[in-house]
């Protein structure tokens, strides 16, 4: 088990339509992260074959009471110690649930809130105890609204029906591929229409159509999401959003950046000389970055615009490795820093040497653009190694 995971436990939840292929992706989800894989769909099957159709004529008093006598625990799985199986009063579900009638059964008895509630119950116990990936379909909506990650995986009902006639046939079973569709198409019509807990993605769930993507490709998406670093920038919901800096303080922001434009000593030379055919190389190149430092907040999507007090440009000249070296220096008050500013300036006089300098040499090369130095803010001063 990640232990990572297990020090506190975190929840991802795998919703979507019958036959979308949310149990393998879960499973392989949960394994490639060390995890345990929580199939509440098979616990309304065990519900639905244990009470039959007739579970719709019971009181709430006794659906809840005849819940109870079906204790559903996680447990190391008898071929893999280190795995967890999903166990009923003690015996492990197995294959007996993933008939045609288990699901039509399950998907009757998933329409009783009572019955709804109860289960509801033992899998927020289990998401409490143990790092899940939860797949069903109110994972995210109602079952553990604050998970971590929520998915949503759905694809077009012909492929679903496609995929379950090739699942069918593998297995050596006969497959009609109408029926199944039809099947299919009931089925969704059951879980997306019914009152309670109605089968649709949270709003803050990242929905996937999976029609026109391989298993391995849905597998690296989902794995891709989860392990993306949460960065300021994301909001809840997985929008952009800016970071109000309005209760920020304001102070002296200073920020100096480099970069290097290598090229032969025969361009180098031109460039020296003022001998290229657009004229001025660096003089262009220092107005150019002086002007990127003051637009770069039209530029950069979230950034805040500034107040720039003062932008330069300074170039040196290096014969070995032939190249022009370029620093950028910018500052400001204000309650953000200057750090993209003298970055987008270095970049954009680099791209101007280039373009002032290309009827000599196509294949000059941008390289080393980085922050060497700032200063001004909460996070102090910062001077970039070496
Ligand atoms: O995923 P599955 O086919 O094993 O699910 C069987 C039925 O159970 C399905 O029709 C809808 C229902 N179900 C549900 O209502 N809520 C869940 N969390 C999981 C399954």
């Amino acid at each position: 088990m990640n232990p990572d995971l297990r020090d506190s436990p975190s929840v991802i939840t795998l919703d979507g339509p019958a036959g979308v292929g949310k149990s393998t992706m879960a499973r392989r989800l949960a394994a490639s992260l060390g995890v345990a894989y929580l199939d509440t769909g098979a616990m309304y099957r065990t519900l639905g074959l244990g009470l039959g159709a007739g579970a719709a004529d019971l009181s709430d008093g006794e659906l809840r009471r005849r819940c109870a006598e079906y204790r559903f625990s996680l447990e190391s799985c008898p071929s893999n110690p280190d795995s967890l199986c999903l166990f009923c009063n003690g015996r492990m579900v197995g294959d007996e649930i993933r008939t045609e009638k288990a699901g039509r059964l399950a998907s009757l008895v998933a329409r009783l809130p009572a019955l709804r509630e109860a289960l509801q119950s033992v899998q927020r116990d289990m998401g409490r105890r143990w790092s899940l990936v939860a797949e069903g379909r109110d994972m995210g909506t109602r079952v553990f609204p604050e998970a971590q990650h929520k998915f949503f995986l759905d694809a077009r009902p012909e492929v679903r029906a496609e995929r379950r006639c090739r699942d069918l046939a593998q297995r050596g079973e006969a497959a009609d591929k109408a029926a199944v569709l039809a099947a299919i198409r009931a089925r969704d019509e059951q879980d997306r229409t019914r009152a309670v807990d109605p089968l649709r993605p949270a709003p803050d769930a990242h929905v996937i159509d999976t029609s026109d993507l391989t298993p391995d490709e849905v597998l690296q998406s989902l794995i891709h999401t989860v392990r993306a670093p949460a960065f300021s920038h994301l909001a809840a919901d997985g929008s952009l959003r800016m970071v109000d800096v309005g209760g920020k303080g304001e102070s002296e922001r200073v920020a100096r950046a480099r970069g290097v434009v290598e090229m032969r000593a025969e361009t180098l030379d031109l460039l020296r000389r003022r001998a290229l055919p657009k004229g001025d190389v660096l003089t262009a190149a220092k107005i150019a970055g002086i002007m990127a430092a003051k637009r770069t907040w039209e530029m950069i999507p979230l950034c805040h615009p500034l107040s720039i007090t003062y932008a330069d440009l300074r170039f040196s000249i290096q014969d070995e490795p032939p190249a022009v070296i370029l620093e950028s220096e910018v500052r400001a008050r204000g309650a953000t820093g200057v750090e993209m500013e003298a970055l987008f300036a270095v970049q954009t006089a680099a791209a101007t040497i280039y373009d002032m300098a290309k009827a000599a040499q196509k294949d000059m090369i941008i390289r080393d653009v980085r922050l060497v130095y700032k200063a001004g803010g909460k996070s102090g001063e910062f001077t970039a190694p070496g």
